[in-house]
């Protein structure tokens, strides 16, 4: 048993190192999950790349989404038992193959579902699903602008927005190229002039962000940071994670996986690479530890 850790802030092929794995012990509130499947998320990138600073001390491991079976529960543990499939997005722990998560934040992952397509929505998705279902209260009278719609989380966002009866404007780098979001969105979109909307998710920042704002009627989330006003962070939670596994069941959503990788260093490496180079636009990257 292996794990991953970051042992240097920077560029992908000086920062992992892989190490030995003694299993880990759960807390009263934890659940233990065997690993079999970990996507590739930006926050991981950022984290080693030092964007969020680099005053964590390392060695630390990485990764925030997560798709397995229960090794282990604690005495508190009430919502699943030894055995189940589950999905989660604990915070900075998942690039091994044990891990321990709180059992608040551990959803059941349907049947139906494989493990790679849960662990890529477990976070990106989840996000997608709070900020439309919770955030932005979406309803059928909205018109939703999404930015970066091609993205994970712009994808899924799509896709909640729909389900909920709204109409939904995705708005890309330029409509000419191949875009994702056309599949899902009734526009899309690459500039904002003439475009009307009642609430927007923001998932680019920067430029993109303060056009969107300009729009002043609109209720405007965004989930990258730059402006505290409208910003706002997922909170890990089995509910979202519940309510999405049942939008993917009933085919409300599709999650885009353009990428498998064999868990291992140097395909944790070449994914981390593929992903800053988007390599692969049109899906996530998972890493698979186990079928
Ligand atoms: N606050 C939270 O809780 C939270 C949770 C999840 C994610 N996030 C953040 O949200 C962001 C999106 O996450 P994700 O998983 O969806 O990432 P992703 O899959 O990489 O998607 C990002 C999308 O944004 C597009 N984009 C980037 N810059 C753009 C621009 N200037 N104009 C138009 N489109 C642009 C990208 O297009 P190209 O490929 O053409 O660049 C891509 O399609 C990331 O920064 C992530 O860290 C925050």
């Amino acid at each position: 048993m292996k794990k991953i850790e970051l042992i240097k802030y920077g560029i992908a092929n000086e920062a992992f190192k892989e190490v030995e794995l003694t299993k880990p012990s759960i807390k009263p509130n934890q659940v233990l999950i065997d690993n079999y499947a970990v996507a590739i998320d930006p926050y991981d990138v950022k984290f080693r790349n030092g964007d969020f600073g680099t005053e964590t001390q390392l060695p630390v491991v990485l990764g925030s989404s997560i798709a397995g079976v229960v090794l282990e529960i604690g005495q508190e543990v009430e919502n699943v038992k030894i055995g189940d499939r589950v999905i989660a997005s604990p915070h900075l722990k998942t690039y091994s193959h044990q891990v321990p998560v709180l059992s608040k934040q551990v959803s059941l992952l349907p049947e139906n579902i494989d493990f790679v397509t849960g662990a890529a929505y477990a976070l990106s998705g989840q996000t997608a699903y709070q900020m439309i279902v919770s955030n932005l209260e979406v309803t059928s009278d909205d018109i939703v602008l999404i930015s970066g719609a091609n993205g994970s989380v712009g994808t899924t966002a799509i896709q909640v927005a729909k389900s909920l009866g709204a109409t939904v404007i995705g708005l890309v780098r330029n409509v000419d190229e191949k875009n994702n979001a056309s599949k899902f969105a009734d526009k899309i979109v690459d500039s904002l002039e003439g475009i009307i909307f009642t609430k927007a998710l923001d998932t680019v920042g920067g430029q993109v962000l303060e056009e969107i704002l300009k729009n002043n009627i609109a209720k405007v989330v965004s989930i990258v940071d730059g402006n505290e006003e409208v910003h706002s962070f997922m909170k890990s939670s089995s509910k979202s994670l519940n309510e999405l596994s049942k939008l993917v069941l009933d085919e409300k959503a599709k999650i885009l996986v353009e990428k498998i990788y064999e868990f291992n260093l140097d395909n944790l490496i070449k994914a981390h690479n593929d992903f800053e180079q988007k390599k692969y636009k049109m899906g996530k990257i998972v890493l698979k530890l186990k079928n």
